[in-house]
């Protein structure tokens, strides 16, 4: 199995044949590792996970088996997306598993934010060990774990769901192969693998999903409207982009936190939640710098929000770094 540490000799993959000498490596590897095997793979349809689900589609085709796990902390449209792209146009292995109730149940009332990670992380093992169940001689995990989360776990930063989660009786073998890459690179090897434009550039969404961002004890009418403004930001950056008013920024993301403030609506008092437009820039995570957004974009997503999402009545626009913020509010 491989080592967790990146040898300081490892080569930055940057160009089209250091990618395709990694993924001839990595098939080779895999095939090693798997033999006739079958492999489980965790979809969330991030970056990550889509890059190794398209190293296992080449190494090991059919005896791949990919579970995407809705659990109800998705962003809006992600779901009907990966069904799209990997169970009609690239044809896997695909299972389907709405689990919105079971997660959403067990988060009731946790407000603290590793608690709601290690439950997530958990219960997401759990979902698979029941899928592995419903299939023949699963005997393999895949995972889209990436260096930086090995390096956060290591430091005691935060508990990753793919490193921090899992249960000591977890009795697969772990398939990591992009674990040692940082993310600008695991992008050149999904271009490589002939991913989509669209799939290789997507922001990196957090095992957690919206679970991180909905500070606190989530409660589901919060869920919503983060996953509402959370749409808005988007649809609003990309279209910016389209235009040419805005360059693409590495992550791009609401914040709905778990208190309010007060407005007036129709006249009336309001006491409702505050929404952070999150943007930021890196190039491997481990720092991250905010963009100066153009002013009438700013303008463009708060006005939407306040006026398309229920429950929110004020907008800000986070100024912070990393570090000493981390990119995630949780
Ligand atoms: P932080 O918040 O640690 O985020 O500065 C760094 C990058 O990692 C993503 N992130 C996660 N990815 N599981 C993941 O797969 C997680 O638990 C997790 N937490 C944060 C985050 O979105 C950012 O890109």
């Amino acid at each position: 199995m491989q080592t967790d540490v990146r040898p300081e000799s490892m080569e930055r993959i940057t160009t089209p044949e250091l990618a395709q000498a990694f993924i001839e490596e990595q098939v080779a590897a895999v095939r090693e590792q798997v033999g006739d095997g079958k492999v489980l793979l965790a979809l969330s349809g991030g970056v990550d996970s889509s890059v190794v689900a398209a190293l296992l589609i080449k190494a090991i085709g059919k005896q791949l088996v990919c579970v995407h796990v809705n659990h109800g902390l998705m962003r809006k449209g992600e779901s009907e997306q990966v069904i799209e792209v990997f169970g009609n146009e690239l044809d896997a292995n695909l299972v389907y598993v709405d689990a919105t109730d079971r997660f959403l149940g067990l988060l009731e009332g946790v407000d603290d934010p590793e608690a709601k990670r290690h439950i997530i992380g958990e219960e997401f093992i759990k979902v698979f060990d029941e899928e592995a169940a419903k299939q023949e001689g699963i005997g393999f995990l895949g995972q889209g774990t990436i260096y930086p989360d090995i390096l956060e776990s290591k430091d005691g930063v935060k508990a990753h769901h793919n490193v921090g989660g899992l249960p000591e009786e977890l009795n697969w073998e772990l398939v990591e192969p992009v674990k040692l890459l940082f993310k600008d690179e695991v992008r050149v090897v999904g271009r490589e693998l002939g991913l989509p434009e669209s799939m290789v550039e997507r922001q990196p969404f957090p095992g957690p999903g919206l679970g991180v961002r909905c500070t606190g004890a989530i409660t589901r009418d919060r869920l919503e409207a983060l996953r509402e403004a959370d749409a808005i930001v988007r649809e609003e950056i990309e279209a910016a982009v389209a235009a040419g008013t805005a360059d693409l920024p590495w992550q791009y993301f609401a914040v709905v936190p778990d208190y309010r403030a007060t407005g007036v609506r129709d006249g009336k008092r309001a006491y409702e939640w505050p929404c952070i437009i999150r943007v930021i820039n890196s190039v491997d995570v481990m720092t991250a710098t905010v963009p100066e957004l153009d002013w009438a974009l700013l303008h463009r997503m708060c006005d939407r929000i306040l006026a398309e999402v229920p429950g929110i009545c004020r907008v800000a626009y986070e100024l912070s770094p990393k570090p000493i913020a981390t990119v995630e509010w949780e």
